[in-house]
């Protein structure tokens, strides 16, 4: 048996005794050593998302050792470290051939549609497990997914050298967008946050100039960018009134890079006319998967991103309940991680 953070309903993790997962053909069995905390997480525990899928295991940002492997499975080898992808295409139609699996009709998502990883174990599809390196702590590749999510999106907006960028939100997302903007020169950085603390640790992560009066927003972008506005906006907090300011931030012909998730029904009018003449872009993305994963990878096993500011808050399995409880409360913590295995 193994022990599992069940989200029995909205607000309430129980820790329960469940069977160890027995990996299928094509599977493989990951002994999980541990999962971040993510945005999604939050709501999921708050009941706004995924509510359809409780009881469930919540927990999708995740690395571990394999364990086991099931039939079929070859030159995965039992007790080495792993980040998987969580993303569960059918790998054969249309969008899973162009990586975009979440346009996949047969999609689903660990921790999300399905049990995820704040549990000891979890057998997962043997295509979607990545090794990494043993000699690297886990709490490195932990950063994986949400990495990948902002590769994602920086490979989507063509983020490049000498570029502008403002980064509208200095969360844990916004603040690796800021680290992977530093690691492709984009220059000058600016961002973003109601949060003293939240910039502080931006400014740590590489920001150039930190915002915290939405008043001087404006006028700082101006003064940094030559008085064009920013060559990218980056919206990272999910906020239409955000997005219509991050439309005026931007350079003529420059783009928007739509990346903070609003609520379903939100909307964002664009003058036509202006965009056209000005040859302005929006480029959206959503999560981050197959080359995305790889390459934040990459990345992490380089050493291109600094994973201090994301790992001062561990929770054993047992504390995940108070570990949720208090996010809110704990601006200086970027990220949360459950920790089940050395
Ligand atoms: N598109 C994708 O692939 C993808 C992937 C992961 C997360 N997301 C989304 O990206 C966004 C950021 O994720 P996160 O985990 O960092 O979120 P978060 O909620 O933890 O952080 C948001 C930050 O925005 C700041 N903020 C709030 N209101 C603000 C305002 N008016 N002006 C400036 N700053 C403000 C907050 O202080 C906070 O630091 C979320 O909307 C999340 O859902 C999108
Ligand atoms: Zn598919």
């Amino acid at each position: 048996m193994m022990r599992a953070a069940v989200l029995v309903e909205p607000g309430r993790f129980e820790i329960q005794a469940r069977p160890i997962p027995k990996p299928g053909r094509d599977e493989v069995l990951i002994k999980v050593a541990q999962a971040g905390v993510c945005g999604a997480d939050l709501h999921i525990f708050n009941g706004h998302y995924a509510a359809d899928s409780l009881p469930m295991i919540p927990g999708y940002e995740f690395t571990g050792t394999i364990a086991a492997v099931g039939p079929g499975v070859t030159g995965l080898p039992s007790g080495g470290k792993a980040v998987v992808d969580m993303n569960i295409g059918c790998g054969r139609c249309f969008w899973c051939r162009r990586n975009e699996i979440l346009n996949c009709p047969d999609m689903r998502q660990m921790g999300i549609t399905m049990d995820g990883a704040f549990a000891e174990y979890i057998a997962v599809p043997a295509r979607l497990v990545i090794p990494a390196p043993d000699d690297i702590p886990f709490g490195v590749f932990s950063l994986t997914e949400p990495l990948a999510c902002v590769v994602r999106a920086a490979r989507k907006s063509d983020i490049t050298f000498g570029q502008s960028v403002v980064v509208i939100g200095a969360g844990p997302v916004g603040n690796l967008h800021v680290q992977l903007l530093r690691a492709s020169g984009a220059a000058p950085i600016i961002v973003t946050d109601l949060s003293d603390d939240r910039i502080a640790i931006a400014l740590d992560c590489g920001t150039d100039i930190g915002v915290t009066d939405p008043a001087q927003l404006q006028q700082a972008v101006v003064d940094a960018t030559g008085g064009r506005g920013a060559d990218v906006v980056i919206e990272s907090v999910g906020n239409p009134t955000l997005y219509r300011e991050a439309l005026r931030l931007m350079r003529k012909g420059g783009h928007l890079a739509a990346f903070g998730l609003t609520g379903p029904g939100e909307t964002l009018a664009l003058p036509i006319l202006d965009t056209i003449l000005q040859e302005n872009s929006v480029k959206r993305s959503v999560a981050g998967m197959g080359q995305d994963m790889h390459d934040a990878l990459t990345l992490l096993v380089h050493g291109r991103i600094r994973i201090a500011p994301f790992t001062r808050a561990s929770y054993p399995l047992a504390e995940i309940q108070p570990a949720f409880e208090t996010i809110a409360d704990r601006p200086k913590d970027l990220k949360t991680q459950i920790v089940l295995a050395a």
